[in-house]
């Protein structure tokens, strides 16, 4: 099975990011065909700062690096290394109908919140659906918040198909429901637009700061309380195997259990889970040179998957003569 995704490379990494798409990622290597990539082109949409962007996908890179992504089991490249995905945007272009761009939520939402839309912006999901047809992935691993973007780049794969033939695999995505939607610290969806993150590779004092800020309800020590209702343990049951999620729901229904004591044991968790991975990201970005080898390695193999697509595209469309 072909599997792809991306990350855009903007600033931290988050747990809605991780446990949403990257933890399944770096299991599927295992046994699937595995593409993974930087969105940078994507980050353009919404970073204008050059120097940020190019900084921010080295770490991106090193993020995945360090949590298990292994580019010899992968093909791992950042998205502007392979181009071509932008002329297939175009050709795509041509089978996108305005109004299914114009209903799409992630849209409407960053119009919403007062960023004054562009065309980039508008475009986005058709670029996406490049990245993901110009690999003939079969399945795409992602969070909630992408899957009308699937639908998207199936509308348009299947409207291409009837105008040109089986040119493209159909894709289907990939949402687990219990991390479909990871709530950052207000409940709302974990996000960087939200300012509502807990992030990963943070040191120990602004990662305890993060956790403790997580938003609880006024509800004495001793009071029961009801696990599902709470923000901490929605983050912290990601961390836990069935029976550990069992003992906590048992320590909320007793009562007595306080949530500056959960809070700190969380911020415990997390700080432990990811600390041999925050060693080896740093290893990793003190030698850039490396990175750039692995990237323009697989770079070079994405490319060449690219060709076989683009191949037949451009001559269906013509634009061999
Ligand atoms: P991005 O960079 O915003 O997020 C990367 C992945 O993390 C998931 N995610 C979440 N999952 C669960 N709960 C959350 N709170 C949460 N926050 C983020 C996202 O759903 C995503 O899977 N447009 C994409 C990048 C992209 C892409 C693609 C993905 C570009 N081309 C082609 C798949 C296929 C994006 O901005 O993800």
């Amino acid at each position: 099975m072909r599997v792809l995704s991306g990350i855009q490379p903007s600033g931290s990494l988050h747990l809605g990011n991780y446990f949403g798409m990257m933890q399944k990622m770096i299991a599927y290597q295992r046994q699937e065909e595995l593409f993974c990539f930087i969105a940078n082109y994507h980050a353009q949409t919404s970073l204008s700062d050059g120097k940020v962007l190019a900084r921010g996908t080295l770490e991106a890179a090193a993020n995945f690096l360090a949590l298990g992504l292994d580019p010899e089991k992968s093909v791992f490249w950042v998205q502007s290394d392979v181009p071509e995905v932008q002329e297939l945007t175009w050709l795509l272009s041509n089978f996108t109908p305005m109004g299914l761009l114009e209903r799409c939520h992630s849209y409407k939402d960053k119009v919403a919140q007062g960023i004054k839309p562009n065309h980039g912006l508008f475009a986005y999901p058709v670029l996406m659906t490049a990245d993901i047809l110009l690999y003939q992935s079969e399945t795409v691993p992602v969070g909630k918040d992408q899957k009308q973007h699937l639908e998207v780049a199936r509308d348009i794969a299947i409207k291409f198909n009837n105008e040109y033939g089986d040119i493209f695999t159909i894709p289907e995505p990939d949402i687990d429901d219990n991390v479909a939607t990871i709530p950052g610290l207000d409940g709302r969806k974990m996000s960087k637009s939200y300012g509502n993150t807990i992030d990963l590779f943070l040191d120990d004092k602004p990662l305890r700061k993060q956790v403790m800020r997580i938003v609880t309800a006024p509800i004495a020590v001793e009071e029961p309380k009801d696990p599902d209702a709470c923000n901490v343990y929605k983050i912290y049951r990601l961390f836990l195997n069935k029976e550990e999620d069992e003992a906590l729901r048992a320590r909320y229904a007793a009562g007595g259990l306080g949530f500056g004591e959960v809070k700190q044991e969380l911020f415990e968790k997390i700080r432990d889970t990811f600390a041999p991975y925050t060693e080896r990201r740093k290893e990793l970005l003190a030698d850039p040179d490396e990175i750039r080898r692995i990237l323009a390695a697989g770079a070079e193999r994405a490319r060449a998957f690219a060709w076989k697509t683009l191949r037949k595209v451009r001559k269906k469309t013509g634009l061999v003569y």
